[in-house]
């Protein structure tokens, strides 16, 4: 069966509009990999788009005081983030605590927008991969 049907194939995909399977190949491919090239859960994708937009929306935003180059942000009366790369857990623990000059978000935000913050900066500026 095989031996009949391969040059079968073969001879279409001479043809450059055949859609014959080897021509297809790429294709599906490609449409392979973009499945498989988010590096993280689909709650994980939230969770860096509620940080991303809250880092400019909190009262006061983050965005007032820090530089982070993909939040469009050129704050300068803390520390540039895109420098520091601060992993999640000392992103936590200043919103938690607050910092010097940096207020506490404890009674400003919840835990899930703490949470939210805390991945994305640590991602966005490079802290953390994953
Ligand atoms: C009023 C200005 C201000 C605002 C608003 C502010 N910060 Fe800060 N932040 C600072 C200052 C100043 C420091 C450095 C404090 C120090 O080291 O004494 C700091 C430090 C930090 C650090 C480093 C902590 C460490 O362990 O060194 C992180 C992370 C951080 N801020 C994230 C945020 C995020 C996220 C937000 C928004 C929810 C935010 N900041 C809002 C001023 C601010």
């Amino acid at each position: 069966m095989t031996v009949i049907v391969l040059p079968l194939f073969k001879r279409a995909c001479r043809s450059p509009k055949s859609m014959c399977f080897s021509n297809l190949l790429p294709i599906l491919i490609a449409a392979g990999s973009l499945i498989v090239l988010p590096a993280y859960s689909a709650d994980e994708a939230a969770q860096m788009m509620q940080g991303k937009s809250l880092f400019t929306t909190a009262a006061p935003a983050c965005a007032i005081c820090h530089t982070l180059k993909d939040a469009g942000s050129e704050g300068a009366v803390g520390p540039v983030l895109d420098e520091i790369k601060p992993d999640f857990a000392r992103v936590t623990k200043a919103l938690l605590n607050g910092l010097g000059n940096m207020p506490s978000y404890k009674a400003i935000l919840t835990e899930v927008q703490i949470a939210a913050l805390a991945r994305y900066v640590s991602r966005a500026s490079g802290a953390e991969k994953n």
